[in-house]
């Protein structure tokens, strides 16, 4: 019976350590990892709805992407669509996913991240200085990296640190 105990007590806490704090889930899509890793983080799916990735994908889009020539083979271009297609806002499991989905109006098809609700609300000034985006040491708000330490690894609530160091102090 104690040796139950122990064992329970080893075991139980496993899925909650693997997962601790994680947010969003990580890329498991190695060409999209590397693919959409080049100029900037690859952002996860799961901060835009299906139909924004659909249209961000287009041929037509991804020549001329924020400015950028992002051009894929067709091979390539199909496989990252449907991948990124297949994990966004409201299909992928979890609570970021539904909140992103939950945000954006049905007749919206945002091509930033961070123009969808969940975004804008989660950075709205008062919960993070709006002079921090436009830093040296952030420059963009699509510069997720520079205040989520983690996110390409899928957490986004390890900002506590950095927020007291306080470059963005509200
Ligand atoms: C050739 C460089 C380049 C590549 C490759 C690239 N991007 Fe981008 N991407 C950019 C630039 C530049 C921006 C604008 C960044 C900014 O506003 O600070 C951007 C912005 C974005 C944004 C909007 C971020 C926001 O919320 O403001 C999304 C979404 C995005 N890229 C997705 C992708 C995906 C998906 C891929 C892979 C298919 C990809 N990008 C590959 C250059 C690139
Ligand atoms: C200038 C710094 C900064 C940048 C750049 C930034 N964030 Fe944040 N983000 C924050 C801070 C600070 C919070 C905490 C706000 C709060 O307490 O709710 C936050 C909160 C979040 C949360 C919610 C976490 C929670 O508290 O539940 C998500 C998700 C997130 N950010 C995603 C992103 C993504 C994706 C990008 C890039 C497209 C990004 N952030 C860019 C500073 C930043």
């Amino acid at each position: 019976m104690r040796k139950l105990a122990i064992i329970l007590a080893v075991l139980l806490p496993l899925p909650a350590l693997a997962d601790g704090g994680r947010r969003v889930q990580v890329i498991s899509d190695p060409l999209t990892a590397k693919e959409c890793s080049a100029c900037h983080m690859a952002f996860q799916p799961e901060f835009l709805p299906a139909r924004s990735w659909k249209k961000l994908m287009e041929p037509k889009e991804l020549s001329n992407h924020f400015g950028d020539d992002a051009t894929l083979p067709e091979a390539a271009r199909a496989r990252i669509e449907a991948y990124l297609m297949q994990n966004a806002a409201g299909v992928a499991p979890g609570k970021e996913s539904g909140r992103v989905a939950a945000s954006i109006g049905a007749g919206e098809t945002p091509l930033r991240i961070t123009e969808t609700g969940r975004w804008q609300q989660k950075h709205r000034p008062g919960e993070v200085n709006p002079a921090a985006f436009k830093s040296p040491k952030v420059k963009s708000k699509a510069n997720c990296v520079a205040c989520h330490k983690g996110a390409a690894q899928g957490f986004y609530e390890d900002e506590e640190d950095e927020r007291k160091g306080g470059f963005w102090r509200r």
